[in-house]
């Protein structure tokens, strides 16, 4: 009997230790990935970032001798901190300036640290932040995860935990990681490891990430859960460039593939579907109003890329409109959907607040891609967008000051979209308490609202 015990305790035993082995042996493991998923959460980013990067409208403009003004150096940036207050964007949200690519010196310096181009950037990167700290705006730096930049420059590769620690040091606050001259496949370990590296150096900075539109271009399917966890932001599709036609491939890219994309976002990390190109040379006016609304359904980053300088005022007003920076900065962090697209018309909604009950509120924004030359009349009730409150819905329009009153999900809502064009509206739940209803007059185009003291 006593052996029969031992010979039991042993073979337990036995177990015990293999099953302790198991798990020991994975420790190290384990710790790594959890210091890794702490690693992800940096808290920063809780609605979209907005502010003002350089790339779209100043590019690789190195040339500062014969083109002093819109070379990228030291003065660009000091100047454009100074118009983001003085001409009152930093007073409707824009925060960040944010330098591109070209502001690096084609060497690292004999310890292996990143220098700036001490021609163009005479002060050091220390003291430009210090200059838009100073101004009470964030500091935003460029790099890249491959040998160079896509221009050129030095990259990070072999050296992420030092740039990680330079930035840092400069007191930088958000750092676009970009991914040429880099192997995708390696970016699922890469990207991780340079946002672990931020993240221990203490500072917080957002961390902007062009890791799943690498990967897309190289025929890999981007692992958005690691993503999510990593980055603040990521590209998905094309850089943006002067044109409607760019413009329209972006919005088709999100309305194509929102299945796989809008889940993804959420406070702390964001789809970008990159820069505001409003104010630039390739929009109308009517497709400026359409990137602003878009990119507000879209929960996208509002990164302006253009001359402060020199922008009109119309089309800085679409940059200022108060109300969809709103509709962009909604505290739910819902991305916005196409749901409607025929014969050149599209309806984009995006849930918002406020919510009562089990009711979103929404914006929903009406689109002309149709180039017939004379607006297009949309008309359709609130209960076929999904609209189903009870109580019906305030609707507001976001560019025209227009307040439709309260509509009841039965209402028939009737927009003229411009060719190009966009018309975005803003419908706020109501609570639903006691009887409502609204009747429409087609003939006059307006809306009025009864309560039950009308019955
Ligand atoms: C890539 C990025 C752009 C810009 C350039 C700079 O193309 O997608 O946004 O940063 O590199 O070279």
């Amino acid at each position: 009997m006593p052996n029969l015990l031992n010979a039991n305790c042993t073979i337990f035993g036995i177990k015990v230790f293999r099953e302790m082995y198991r798990i020991i042996k994975w420790i190290p493991l384990i710790s790594t990935f959890f210091t890794l998923c702490r690693s992800l959460e940096n808290g920063l980013a809780r609605t979209p970032p907005m502010g003002w990067l350089a790339w779209e409208r100043f590019r690789c403009n190195t040339d500062c001798k014969n083109d002093p003004d819109n070379c990228i150096s030291d003065r660009l940036f000091r100047t454009m901190t100074d118009l983001l207050i003085s001409e009152g964007y930093a007073a409707v949200g824009y925060e960040y300036i944010n330098v591109d690519d070209c502001w690096l010196e084609k060497e690292r310096s004999y310890n292996g640290h990143l220098q700036p181009d001490l021609r163009r950037f005479p002060y050091g990167m220390r003291d430009l932040s210090n200059y838009v700290h100073s101004k009470g705006l964030k500091f935003g730096i460029y790099e890249d995860f491959g040998n160079y930049t896509c221009a050129g420059y030095p990259g990070i590769i072999g050296s992420l935990e030092t740039d990680a620690y330079t930035f840092a040091s400069w007191d930088v606050d958000y750092v676009k990681l970009d991914g040429c001259y880099s192997h995708p496949s390696e970016m699922d370990k890469g990207y991780p490891e340079f946002g672990f590296h931020l993240n221990r150096t203490g500072r917080p900075m957002i961390y902007s990430c062009s890791w799943p539109v690498y990967q897309i271009y190289s025929g890999i399917q981007p692992n958005y859960s690691s993503i999510i966890e990593s980055c603040n932001l990521w590209r998905n599709f094309d850089d943006i460039q002067d044109s409607w036609s760019s413009l329209e491939s972006i919005i088709d890219y999100y309305g194509n593939n929102q299945d796989t994309i809008v889940p993804n976002a959420g406070p702390g990390h964001w789809n970008d579907p990159d820069m505001l190109i409003v104010g630039n040379f390739g929009l109308s006016y009517e497709q400026s109003k359409t990137q602003m609304a878009i990119w507000a359904i879209l929960a996208a980053p509002l990164l302006m890329s253009v001359d402060l300088r020199t922008i009109r005022p119309e089309y800085k007003a679409i940059l200022q409109n108060r109300k969809i920076i709103t509709v962009d900065q909604d505290p739910l962090g819902i991305q916005g959907k196409r749901i409607y697209k025929h014969k050149g018309i599209e309806i984009w909604a995006r849930p918002i607040t406020p919510i009562f009950q089990n009711y979103f509120s929404y914006a929903i924004a009406f689109l002309n891609r149709r180039t017939d030359g004379t607006p297009s009349d949309v008309a359709v009730t609130l209960a076929e967008m999904g609209l189903l409150a009870p109580g019906g819905y305030r609707i507001e329009d976001l560019y025209e000051d227009v307040d439709y009153g309260i509509l009841s999900p039965q209402t028939k809502i009737k927009v003229k979209v411009n060719p190009s064009g966009v018309v975005i509206l803003r419908a706020d739940v109501q609570p639903s308490y006691g009887r409502v209803s609204t009747t429409y007059n087609p003939f006059k185009n307006y809306f009025s609202y009864k309560t039950d003291n009308d019955f």
